[in-house]
């Protein structure tokens, strides 16, 4: 048996991983604590740990895992900003789920966008409290707006073909733009200028940390919407409250917050939140906030447990050859999906 320990786990994760126990060859151990270099004791005895965005799998944990004989950290999502994968490389093996449901995201990013331009998050508290006054609840068309999508990889890409849809026109900005797409790539300076609305689909790194900030803000038109599904931190949170403050943003949609670790994914109604600027934004008639849901469909649910099972089985059973590994490659500075060469693999 396979030994496999989960952090962050939630009910969820528990109904769509436990058919695959002893099925496949695993034994699970679930726990509901994040991995940290506290909580990382507990993988002892394990084969592998199975984690989700907010665990952190720093270099301190990965020192810890390899001295406790676990080989594989499996991540149960797409992003892996919260892993070291520099420092993991010929230490531990580090597997994603480079794809579960675009479409999961793409459409939750469209839900808020309608929510938001629509006002249905305030014409549902109204009309429960039998308020029918339709004050203050005038949208707009998303029809002939254009909106600015950064990243057009398999999220950006659905959301693009939604926004068509739509009738919206489509400009992007990718760091590798995708050949013969039929994408109106411009330059991000050309994104912020141009769009109604900017979605952001691209990964969390050194180089998009912050990307939207004050001085991006600037560039943007007045009363733009702004979109982030991808990671918290592509937003320098402050600037886009005072972006909303000013009036020179017309609402933003967030399903991710740069400080989320310690905060999403639990009930703290009742509780004092202590991130002003999370409250702040909160407070704010022209912001929503989902909570990391974006993934959260019956069908992404399924296709993670069964990726994931298989990226471990593989791992085990395969030699080692398996893709949706993670690894860094010696001078290119870029992550590579593809297993390593032979000669930089963990035996
Ligand atoms: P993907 O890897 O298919 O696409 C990412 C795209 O971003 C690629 O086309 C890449 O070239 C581009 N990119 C990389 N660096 C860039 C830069 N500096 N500037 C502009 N573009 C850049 O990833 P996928 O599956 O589309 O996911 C996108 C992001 O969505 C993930 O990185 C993850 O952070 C986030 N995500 C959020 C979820 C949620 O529940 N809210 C669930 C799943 C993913």
């Amino acid at each position: 048996m396979i030994k496999v320990a989960f952090f962050d786990t939630k009910d969820y994760d528990k109904a769509s991983f436990l058919p695959y126990e002893k099925t496949a060859g695993l034994e699970f151990k679930f726990y509901e604590t994040k991995l940290t270099e506290d909580t990382v004791d507990l993988a002892r005895g394990s084969d592998a740990v199975c984690v989700f965005v907010n665990d952190t799998v720093n270099a301190a944990v990965i020192d810890k895992l390899v001295a406790m004989g676990v080989k594989v950290v499996a991540l149960r999502c797409a992003g892996y900003n919260n892993v070291d994968i520099k420092y993991a490389m010929k230490k531990i093996h580090v597997f994603r789920v480079p794809a579960y449901s675009p479409y999961a995201v793409a459409e939750h990013a469209m839900a808020l966008l309608l929510t938001s331009v629509r006002r249905i998050h305030k014409a549902y508290i109204r009309t429960r409290d039998f308020n029918f006054s339709l004050s203050g609840m005038t949208g707009f068309d998303l029809h002939g707006k254009t909106v600015g999508v950064v990243g057009t990889g398999k999220i950006g890409r659905v959301f693009i073909d939604i926004c068509r849809g739509f009738g919206m026109k489509v400009v992007a900005y990718d760091l590798y733009p995708a050949a013969d797409s039929g994408i109106d790539y411009v330059s991000l300076d050309e994104l912020f200028k141009v769009s109604d609305v900017i979605s952001l689909h691209c990964p969390l790194s050194d180089e998009t940390w912050h990307m939207i900030d004050y001085p991006a803000i600037e560039k943007m038109k007045d009363g733009v919407v702004i979109l982030n599904t991808s990671r918290g931190a592509l937003i320098n949170a402050e600037a886009l409250l005072e972006g909303i403050k000013s009036k020179k943003i017309g609402a933003a949609c967030l399903d991710v917050y740069e400080e989320e670790a310690n905060i999403f994914f639990e009930d703290r109604s009742g509780h004092i939140l202590r991130d002003d600027l999370l409250s702040r934004l909160i407070s704010m008639p022209n912001v929503i906030v989902t909570s990391h849901q974006a993934f959260l469909t019956e069908e992404a649910l399924a296709n993670i447990a069964a990726t994931t099972v298989e990226n471990i089985t593989c791992f085990y059973h395969n030699n080692g050859n398996c893709d949706n590994e993670l690894c860094y490659r010696c001078g290119s500075a870029q992550i590579c999906e593809k297993t390593h060469l032979n000669n930089n693999r963990v035996q």
